[in-house]
């Protein structure tokens, strides 16, 4: 497990399927993530197939919160496509339980996957992609220490239009130094 201050992130686990599956059918959480069409659990096991095949440093994991004697999942996070020879991974999150969107978790979480990324797994560099549509997103990530570095412009097909996608990143000199103020 990875311990931040107030969550930790874990391994996904077989068990974690039929909630991703209900988040991942909600309108309101997809509406900035790459999904657009209704998800079955059918499908989603053969994602968590197909993950458990992937470099052990792709897959995804769970972000938890305390909750009674125990811990509460709210969403996963992941680096994905890891360029280990540039040292570049790309990063993707969701929280899906919309009552902890707003509070903070995310921007914990961009930070904590950003000192693994960046102290165990020696990357240079991570970036991302995000929706014109998707503020929130932007403002914890630049919370997290990313800024923006340009933008696919129409790059985002949906709602019977094109969007721009916003593309962020953060270099590990950035993580470093922005580290002591922590
Ligand atoms: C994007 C996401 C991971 C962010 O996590 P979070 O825990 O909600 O975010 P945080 O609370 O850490 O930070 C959100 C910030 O955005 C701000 N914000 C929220 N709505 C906003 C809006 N419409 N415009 C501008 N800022 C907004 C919040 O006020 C907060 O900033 P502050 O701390 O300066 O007040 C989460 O909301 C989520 O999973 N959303 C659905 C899926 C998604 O969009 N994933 C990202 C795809 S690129």
């Amino acid at each position: 497990m990875i311990y931040g201050k107030r969550i930790r992130l874990r391994g996904v686990e077989n068990e974690d399927l039929p909630q991703f599956v209900a988040w991942l059918n909600d309108p309101e959480v997809i509406a900035n993530l790459e999904m657009y069409r209704p998800l079955s659990m059918a499908e989603e096991r053969q994602w968590y197939e197909g993950m458990l095949k992937r470099p052990p440093d792709e897959r995804p994991m769970v972000i938890e919160i305390p909750e009674g004697d125990g811990w509460k999942m709210i969403g996963n996070l992941s680096l994905m496509n890891i360029d280990w020879r540039n040292r570049v991974a790309e990063l993707g999150i969701f929280i899906g339980d919309k009552a902890y969107w707003n509070q903070g978790y995310g921007t914990e979480a961009l930070k904590l996957l950003l000192r693994h990324a960046f102290e165990m797994l020696n990357l240079n560099r991570v970036f991302l992609r995000v929706y014109e549509t998707n503020p929130r997103a932007m403002r914890a990530y630049q919370k997290a220490g990313f800024v923006v570095e340009g933008r696919d412009r129409q790059g985002e097909f949906r709602n019977g239009r094109y969007w721009d996608v916003i593309r962020m990143s953060i270099l590990r000199e950035e993580w470093m130094s922005a580290e002591g103020q922590d």
